[in-house]
């Protein structure tokens, strides 16, 4: 696993992260400041769960679990999964957005990754990547679902197997999601806004605005329609 570097559809792009300094070897220059902090990090590594205590629950919630309609659950997903997501900040390949957090300060999916070193990310992959995914039983469509799922076995299946719901599969589960989440996703996806796989995107023009909202409610219904 270790040696994993994830590429994704960007596939010969992320080679080009491989030799770059990421992690505390950058932030310690010449900053005092930090140097006891990267002191402390490099010799007791914190675990997946520390790193997701204090990096990530304010926003994905316990073990993963979203408690936000448009933050997205990523408890379960594989561990590829969640290194090839957060690789595509690196990339640039999606914006984030800002969040506003309870105490009133604002945080993004970009600056978190920016402050994570690969082996910080590849230690909070394994964390989540142990987790259960659970669904979110949400309100949908039984007829339209019936229809996403036509449409999803032939042009999509065949990287989010299952209707998206296969834990170890490369990418991100779609099956429960958030739906407010998803919605938002399929918008970005079709604006250009976040850019997708080179074959990911041939079959996602071939999709009309109904056939997006069936499969919004495939995988709103998580299969269970
Ligand atoms: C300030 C809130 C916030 C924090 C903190 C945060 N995230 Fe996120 N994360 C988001 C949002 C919002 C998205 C959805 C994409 C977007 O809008 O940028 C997201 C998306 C993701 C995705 C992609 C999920 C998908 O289905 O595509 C992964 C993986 C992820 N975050 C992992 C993490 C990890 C790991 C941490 C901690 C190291 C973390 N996030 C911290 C808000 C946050
Ligand atoms: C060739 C493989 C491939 C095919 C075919 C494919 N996808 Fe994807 N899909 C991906 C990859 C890779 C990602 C993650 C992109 C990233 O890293 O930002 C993704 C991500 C997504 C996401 C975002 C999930 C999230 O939480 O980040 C949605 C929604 C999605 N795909 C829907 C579809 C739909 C609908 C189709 C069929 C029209 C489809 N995909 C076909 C590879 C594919």
């Amino acid at each position: 696993m270790p040696s994993r570097i994830p590429t994704g559809d960007h596939k010969g792009r992320a080679g080009d992260h491989k030799g770059r300094p990421y992690g505390y070897g950058r932030r310690c220059v010449g900053l005092a400041l930090f140097i006891a902090s990267c002191l402390a990090s490099s010799i007791v590594a914190e675990t997946g769960e520390q790193l997701a205590d204090r990096l990530c629950v304010d926003c994905h919630g316990e073990f993963g679990r979203s408690e936000t309609k448009d933050i997205p659950s990523i408890g379960g997903f594989s561990e590829f999964a969640i290194m090839d997501l957060l690789e595509s900040y690196r990339l640039g390949f999606r914006k984030a957005r800002a969040i506003t957090l309870d105490d009133g300060s604002e945080n993004d999916m970009q600056q978190v990754v920016d402050a994570l070193s690969d082996e910080e990310i590849e230690t909070v992959a394994v964390y989540y990547s142990a987790q259960e995914w659970r669904p979110h039983d949400q309100v949908f469509d039984a007829e339209l679902a019936r229809r996403g799922a036509a449409i999803h076995s032939r042009k999509c299946g065949k990287c989010h197997p299952k209707g998206g719901s296969v834990p170890d599969a490369d990418h991100a589960l779609l099956a429960g999601q958030w739906r407010d989440y998803l919605a938002r996703e399929l918008r970005n996806f079709t604006s250009g806004k976040r850019r997708m796989a080179d074959k990911m995107k041939k079959k996602f023009d071939t999709l009309s605005e109904s056939d997006k909202a069936a499969l919004l409610e495939l995988y709103v219904s998580a299969g269970d329609y």
